[in-house]
């Protein structure tokens, strides 16, 4: 019996998990570095629709971060000159960096619906899927 699931499966199950489970996290979704190209292709994710499946590094949250190598936290996106909307419905958001072998393969990006949701411990636990999510890549 095959019980084996794939990258894409697990990834989508966590999107599922954090979506379910922690009711600020209201879109859950994997952004990867497409190849050598300065760009991310959108992955797995869970929550409304979005035309940004393509985001060029430097562009919007998510693109920063491509380059930045760091957490971006955001408490309230209306603040944020270099922000993708994706729905107006979102007021917050977090993206945290995935990193293999030190290099930064793509990142988590959580929306939220509510404003200025994020604390410390939900980058130290988001850090923690990050690591968990980097071993299903080695
Ligand atoms: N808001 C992101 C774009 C991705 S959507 O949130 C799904 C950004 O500014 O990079």
């Amino acid at each position: 019996k095959n019980t084996e699931c794939s990258v894409n499966e697990r990834l989508l199950q966590i999107c599922q998990l954090l979506e379910t489970h922690i009711d600020y996290y209201n879109w859950v979704g994997f952004y990867f570095r497409n190849g050598d190209k300065q760009e991310l292709l959108l992955g797995p994710y869970v929550g409304a629709p979005t035309d940004h499946t393509v985001i060029p590094f430097g562009k919007g949250i998510c693109g920063q971060v491509a380059v930045s190598n760091q957490n971006f936290v955001v408490p309230d996106v209306s603040t944020q000159h270099n922000y993708i909307a994706c729905s107006i419905t979102v007021k917050a958001e977090i993206v945290i960096p995935i990193f293999v072998n030190r290099k930064n393969i793509g990142q988590i990006d959580i929306d939220s619906n509510t404003i200025d949701p994020f604390t410390v411990d939900d980058e130290r636990f988001l850090e923690f899927v990050c690591r968990k999510v980097a071993k299903l890549f080695v």
